[in-house]
């Protein structure tokens, strides 16, 4: 058994929270955070995320009764606050009674805090900048999650190093924060420990375990790029709210831009209104993610990744990930 002492010394408020062993929480991922991954991130210490995306109450049904058969530790559940049946989806997590509920995508809309919080579920939120992290843990968020535009999928415009010293000094004496985005190693994880840090989030580490259900050529395409292959989508109409996605670039990049030139037009003739717009674009992203995650179409699908790809060079089991992360994170504890 090795000795995490000082990392989890660090880390016990977010143990706590999460009820894990190790406070590092796998976010989740559209497509790649399904059973069998969440279950082994939970299984090897950790905490896994089902990322619901654009699954109907009966599908996140069946997959957290998956999820369940699979590991009897702690997991939750990552719902996105713009779903048109995000109330259903909150009542399937009470149904299966799921302890910690995301919300992620924006603003939590008027009484869904409340209706998790029914069921006795935790509630972690996202927040972009100080005021409105302050404002939804006044309201019920329970934990905070801060990401950096390192980090793979939608992302913001700040950096986590930055987003760090913004939000840790003033809030971590009295709320949980947990930070992500670009963390590869477990020296990241000991520094943000240090600053205040209950504990962290990591995707692109992850989405490659042999435990993901990833095509082996989005596997592939991970352990061949490095960090500057990882680049930020453009925007290019500025009146399309366009949320930036990181991910590697390839023909999807470019046919990205098409889509939004095509988005724009449709507003342009009126056609659709600006939701509408906004959801067709959401859409677009959910299925391109789909075909290079699921069916291997790393050309024209979105290989979404954070920049700390370059530091995943090989299929690891996620106890293997998870170990290497925590020997790193206490051997630069003992050497402080
Ligand atoms: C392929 C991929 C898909 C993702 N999908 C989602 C998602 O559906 N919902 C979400 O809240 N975050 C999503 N994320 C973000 C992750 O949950 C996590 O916060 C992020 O990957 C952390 O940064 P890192 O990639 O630098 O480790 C995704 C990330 C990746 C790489």
């Amino acid at each position: 058994m090795s000795n995490y002492s000082k990392t989890h010394a660090l880390m016990q408020r977010g143990r706590e929270f999460l009820g894990t062993e190790h406070a590092i929480l796998c976010g989740a991922m559209s497509w790649v955070s399904e059973r069998n991954l969440v279950s082994a991130i939970s299984n090897a210490g950790g905490f896994g995320v089902i990322a619901c995306g654009a699954m109907t109450p009966e599908l996140l049904d069946t997959e957290i009764a998956e999820t369940k058969a699979r590991t009897d530790k702690p997991f939750g559940v990552n719902l996105i606050t713009m779903h048109p049946q995000l109330f259903d989806l909150i009542a399937v997590c009470g149904k299966h009674g799921v302890g910690h509920v995301v919300l992620a995508g924006g603003i939590p809309p008027k009484g869904s805090v409340e209706a998790i919080k029914e069921f006795g579920a935790k509630v972690i939120v996202f927040a972009p900048t100080l005021a409105l992290a302050k404002k939804l843990l006044r309201s019920g968020g329970d934990a905070l999650v801060i990401e950096g535009m390192e980090a793979g999928g939608h992302i913001g415009p700040v950096s986590t190093s930055v987003l760090a010293q913004e939000f840790l000094p003033v809030l971590s004496e009295d709320h949980l924060v947990f930070v992500a985005g670009g963390i590869g190693r477990g020296e990241a994880i000991a520094g943000y420990l240090e600053m205040g840090a209950v504990g962290v989030q990591l995707g692109t580490r992850f989405a490659c375990a042999t435990e993901s259900i990833a095509h082996p050529d989005f596997k592939k395409a991970f352990f061949r790029a490095g960090a500057r292959d990882a680049v930020a989508s453009v925007q290019v109409d500025p009146r399309l709210p366009v949320i930036p996605v990181r991910a590697l670039k390839n023909k999807g990049t470019e046919e990205f831009t098409a889509k939004q030139r095509e988005v724009a037009g449709l507003l342009d003739s009126g056609a659709v209104e600006m939701a509408e717009a906004q959801l067709q674009i959401e859409h677009y992203w959910a299925g391109a993610l789909r075909r290079a995650v699921i069916d291997g179409d790393i050309e024209n699908g979105s290989l979404m990744a954070g920049q700390s790809v370059g530091m995943v060079k090989e299929e690891q089991p996620v106890a293997d990930i998870m170990t290497q992360l925590m020997d790193e994170s206490e051997a630069a504890l003992s050497r402080r």
